[in-house]
């Protein structure tokens, strides 16, 4: 088969489908599921737009359906292995071969990936095609659903490992082709990138040409810090990562010679408290838990998952969360840093105490820092995988906002069409 011939025709298949020619914002609430703690958003399938449960796989390749269980199997149909569409999804040749190990006229089959979706998936799947459709919003304001008909999607054979009721699938949002963002912004001509915010109750999903939230702090999407993401061979492909020069609480500098470089810290959505790995947790804790003594908070025997924790009593409290060391994760340079502020790292585990939101992650992890569930809340984040960057805002509580007042600049527009 002539290599070259393919990749024109998926470049084409990429660019050649006509950009919608009016502004166009799409939008994805997601709601936290109590018992599992993870996001679940609702997309909609085939030509009836069934309402199908997705749980968020932040650095997830794909969207893996249960389609063993699929209750219009008709719509879903599955991809030849040789076609334009399953190299797309296997994004290299060595991976289009494995895709049709079974023989050239099967269907195009898809791994068990590392992760979250490879529990989904642990008998493998088949790569299929079927209409998806989220909500849009155009530039007058207008509300519809945005339909992509041919979407790519990871058909799992077995039913998908999440213990949430009625989720049927994982929604991945990583740097891969076949991710959300990605098919929608192909298929829309929008930027490939996407804005989160979550929090500790629900969430959304932000994608298009803006202007993203105007009546936020005039629009606070445009003051953003910058950070250029990372690949590692260790991880998933499609994960989000970022490089880590240093670790700082209370403006000293930890070290982390205990455990060689690079240093990476790892988005994710799959995690209910950020982890750090083994080696390093115990001088995290340290440096943490002697700035919180310089400051007159008490330790208190640590409740479980967390190491260390103090009595609520000795906490004392701002506007903007409990008042404790800042924790600087220090990115390209000294000026860049992710500052996990009082709201972001403190948890209440219990009356007696008030614990640092953060675990040991064993050893394991893959990244030095595992950044996610409650150090991601209320922070707005942009995924340009376009760009290669991630964009973080300061959290939101210091401006006295949170992601409610985001989600709550699409829950305001009228909704004529559905
Ligand atoms: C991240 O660090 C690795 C190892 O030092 C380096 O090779 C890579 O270029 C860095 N990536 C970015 C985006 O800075």
């Amino acid at each position: 088969m002539a290599a070259p011939s393919l990749y024109l025709l998926l470049l084409c298949s990429l660019a050649c489908l006509v950009p919608s020619s009016r502004s166009r914002t799409l939008f994805l609430p997601l709601a936290k599921d109590p018992s599992t703690l993870r996001y679940v958003a609702t997309v909609y399938h085939g030509p009836s737009l069934d309402p199908v449960d997705r749980a968020v796989d932040l650095g997830g390749p794909s969207l893996w359906l249960d389609c063993s269980a699929s209750s219009s199997p008709s719509a879903v149909r599955p991809v030849p292995c040789r076609s334009i569409q399953c190299l797309a999804a296997t994004s290299d040749a060595s991976g289009l071969r494995r895709a049709c190990a079974s023989g050239a006229s099967a269907v195009c089959g898809v791994r068990p990936e590392s992760g979250a979706a490879g529990e989904a998936a642990a008998r493998g799947g088949v790569l299929a095609e079927v209409a998806v459709a989220v909500d849009s919003v155009d530039g007058s304001g207008e509300r519809s659903v945005a339909a992509v008909d041919r979407f790519l999607i990871s058909c799992a054979r077995g039913p998908p490992g999440y213990g949430a009721t009625g989720v049927r699938g994982t929604l991945g949002l990583g740097r891969s082709r076949i991710s959300l963002p990605s098919q929608v912004a192909t298929a829309f001509g929008v930027r490939r990138r996407f804005f989160a915010c979550l929090s500790a109750s629900e969430g959304v999903i932000v994608a298009g040409d803006g202007p993203f939230f105007p009546r936020v702090d005039g629009d606070i999407s445009r003051s953003l810090t910058y950070t250029p993401l990372a690949t590692a061979k260790s991880a998933r492909s499609s994960d989000y990562l970022i490089n880590l020069t240093s670790i700082k609480i209370d403006g000293k500098r930890l070290s982390l010679d205990s455990s060689s470089p690079p240093h990476s810290i790892k988005l994710s959505t799959a995690i209910p408290y950020t982890a750090v790995a083994s080696p390093i947790y115990p001088a995290f804790g340290e440096a943490f838990a002697g700035a919180a003594s310089a400051m007159g908070m008490a330790r208190v025997p640590p409740v479980a998952p967390f190491g260390v924790c103090f009595d609520p009593r000795t906490v004392a409290a701002t506007g903007a969360g409990p008042d404790v060391p800042a924790i600087d994760l220090v990115l390209q340079s000294e000026m860049v840093r992710w500052r996990i502020g009082g709201s972001n790292s403190m948890v209440r585990a219990s009356d007696e105490a008030t614990c640092l939101g953060v675990v040991d992650g064993g050893d394991g992890l893959g990244s030095t820092v595992v950044l996610g569930g409650h150090q991601l809340e209320d922070v707005l984040l942009e995924f340009d995988f376009g760009g290669s960057r991630l964009g973080f805002g300061p959290p939101l509580s210091a401006r006295r906002l949170a992601c409610s007042d985001l989600r709550s600049e699409f829950n305001s527009m009228a909704f004529p069409s559905l």
